[in-house]
Formats: structure tokens, sequence, C-alpha cells
């Protein structure tokens, strides 16, 4: 409630109108899943780590990239979106979306909020790793902590046109009152610099795919929008007959190099997702997995060699529950706020909530949701007793905190 005080990570905050942080969510900061050894985000971390210390090296055959693991996700708004031209009324800021801390500072919700600051403290090549959180809906692929690596890469205008046989005239920047921002580029750079630039990013990321997932993977690009990128796109790649979106990347916005005391550099940025990487490298067929402690889960990954092929194979499927539960909602409803409520009671054994139906009573004007809950445990068959308890506390706190109106 606002007013009150809380922790997270050893740092005492103050509850305002802005907070939404639960518990259950504060519980998870800290736990790092990405740098526990042998876990399969820590795995798949160091494969990338890897593959751009491998790579990409200075004369002294040492490595470029900078790597970021342990920034504490708790950030400004600053950070996570003023620093990265997000704009005021951008959905993404608000609280049905993001976890606030306080009013002026929130849980990451991507790594790029440390975009600007690695650049200010100077670093012209990094990655940073750590946990983002998201409000979400809950399925096999969504949990509202997930890990993503950023990179970003700077080039001066000779590192540009290094490979150019005779780069005379060749520019980075050109008179920005006499050229309009186009699909192919932003205002101020010179086309031949950021079709440049696009190539070496495509090259680097599709480079990194194959080191993954072997040479067989099948990949595309498809054209996106991102407020700190232009172009943008994204890399999707072929996961059982779908095309699963693994990582968002572009041209950095010039501002945000102005902004940060780069401006005689133009650069990319990339933004991937751990989870999304993991789960198709080694199969891992639910998001939940990630966090559990089942040694049936945890014990197939102890390799010594990161590099190692994995292929999870469940320890065994253990059979779902399903309930559902309707009620009129009430003003100021999110479906977000019930979405978080079901983790906080239910916790993990939660599989997936889906609105199965939303209905308008014509005399009241009132709104019903029913929600379709899938009850699993991970490491055991749940009793129906055990369903139907949960179920009751989750319905309970509906009506406590939610002020829902069960029908
Ligand atoms: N931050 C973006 C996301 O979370 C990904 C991204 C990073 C896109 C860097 C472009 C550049 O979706």
């Amino acid at each position: 409630a606002a007013g009150g005080t809380f922790q997270i990570m050893g740092e005492t905050y103050r509850a305002d109108s802005w907070t939404n942080v639960t518990p259950k969510i504060i519980s998870n900061i800290g736990k790092n899943l990405h740098n526990q050894q042998h876990h399969p985000l820590c795995l798949i971390k160091q494969r990338i780590i890897n593959y751009f210390y491998a790579n990409f090296t200075n004369r002294s055959e040492n490595p470029i990239f900078a790597v970021f693991d342990n920034i504490n996700p708790v950030v400004t708004t600053h950070q996570n979106f003023d620093s990265l031209l997000i704009p005021e009324d951008h959905p993404s800021r608000a609280k049905s979306d993001t976890y606030y801390v306080t009013k002026d500072q929130l849980l990451r919700s991507q790594t790029s909020a440390h975009q600007e600051e690695l650049i200010i403290m100077g670093f012209d090549s990094f990655l940073a790793v750590g946990d983002v959180y998201r409000r979400d809906t809950i399925d096999a692929t969504h949990y509202p902590v997930f890990h993503q690596m950023e990179g970003v890469r700077l080039f001066s205008e000779s590192e540009v046109f290094k490979g150019v046989n005779d780069p005379t005239g060749l520019t980075l920047f050109e008179d920005t009152n006499q050229i309009k921002r186009t699909s192919d580029k932003q205002e101020s750079h010179t086309l031949d610099a950021v079709k440049l630039l696009e190539y070496d990013l495509k090259n680097t990321l599709s480079s990194l795919a194959h080191h993954l997932f072997g040479e067989d993977i099948q990949y595309r690009w498809v054209d996106c929008y991102f407020p700190f990128t232009h172009p943008s796109w994204e890399l999707e790649i072929l996961y059982k007959d779908e095309w699963l979106e693994v990582l968002g990347c572009g041209i950095m916005e010039q501002k945000i190099l102005l902004n940060a005391g780069a401006k005689n550099k133009i650069g990319w940025a990339f933004g991937l997702g751990l989870e999304r990487l993991a789960m198709k490298l080694y199969q891992i067929p639910d998001i939940r997995l990630f966090w559990s402690n089942d040694s049936g889960f945890l014990n197939q990954f102890k390799v010594e060699d990161p590099e190692t092929p994995i292929a999870y194979k469940p320890v065994s499927i253990y059979p779902q529950c399903t309930s559902d539960l309707s009620f009129w909602i009430p003003k100021d409803y999110t479906e977000n706020d019930f979405y978080d409520l079901v983790r906080s009671v239910g916790g993990d054994i939660v599989e997936q909530v889906t609105l199965v139906d939303t209905f308008l009573h014509p005399k009241h004007q009132k709104t019903s949701h029913c929600y379709r809950i899938i009850y699993r445990h991970m490491e055991k068959t749940l009793t129906q007793k055990e369903v139907n308890d949960v179920h009751r506390q989750i319905t309970q706190a509906a009506i406590d905190q939610l002020k829902i109106e069960p029908r």
C-alpha cells in the first residue's frame, strides 16, 4: 500500500501511487539465473559471449566487447524510456505493462535501459545481460521475468569505411537540413554508412545464429519499428514449423549517441531473449522450467563445456487440471492485474490463463470476464483437492484485492 516500505536488493523503497511490484515478483530479483553455473540460461549466455570473444578482437587479439552481467534491474524511467526516446504516451510506460517500484523507478523491461550509461562510460562495444520484467499473459512461453542480452557496437568514420578500396569522399553524416528520414536511413546519416552498418549487423547476428544452431538453421529478417533504432529489424528462426522472433536490432538513433557524448560515431544495437533461444536450442517445452530447482531438470545441463549439445528430456509429463473463473469486472480493471494476482497466489503451478469469454450485460452495462486457468505442477501430479484449494484462494484474493464480483 502507498506509504509502506519494502526492500529490493538491500535498498529500501517507499511505495507510492505508482508502485505495482508484487512480493512474488520481488522474490525473483537477485536470483540471476544467467549467472548460475550450468543453468541453461548461463550456458547460452556463455556460448554467445564465446562467439563475440572469438570473432571480434583488436590488434593485440584481445576481445573488443566488454561484458556486463550484474547490473541492478531497478532503473529509472529515464534509463528505461527517456534515454531511448520512447514517447511519453507509449503503451510500454503504462502501469498495466511495467512493474513500477515508485513513480521514477521501475524494474527494467529491457536491457536497452543500459545503452546510454555504458556509452557515457566510454564503451564502444559491449554486451549487457540481465533479468527483465514485464506484466504479461500467462502461458508456456511467457513469464513476468525473463532474460535479455543487449549488444552495442559503435564505429568511427575510419572504422566504417575500413574495408572500402577508395574511401575518398565517403562520410558518416550529411547536412540534416536538406535530407529527410526515409525507410532506409535517419536524416543525418549517409546511405553509404548505414548500408555498411546494416551489412555488418546482419552478418554478426546471422553468424551468431549459425554458431548457436548450426549451419542448417533457417532464419529471416523482418522490418520492424523501435523508437531507439532506425532502420530496425527482427530476426526470426524457424522453430517447429513456426517463425519465432528471437531478437530485435537496428541502427541506433543518432540522438542517443549525441546525448551520450559519442556524436562522431554511428552504431548498431540488438537485444535478444535468452529464454527463446534456450527453449529452441535445448528443446525446453515450458518457460517455468528455468525457475525449477528440480534436479531432474538442472542435472541435464551439468556440462563442463557450454558448447556441448544438450537435448532436454522431460522427466515425465504430469496431467493438467482446468478450472474456469467468471466475474464482473470493476472500473479501472486491467487483465494484467488478474494475471499478477494469479501468479502471486497460484505460483508456478499455473501453466496458462486465457480469457475465454467477455460478456457485456445489456441492462446493467457491466462486463464479465471468464478466465480458464490451467494448473500443472512441474514435478508431480496435482490432486483435485490441491487445485480446488488454490482456485478458491485465487477467487477470494480477486474479490478482496481487485474487487471483482463472482458470477
Ligand atoms: N529492447 C528491444 C526489446 O526488448 C530489443 C532491441 C534492442 C531492439 C536493441 C533494437 C535494438 O524488444
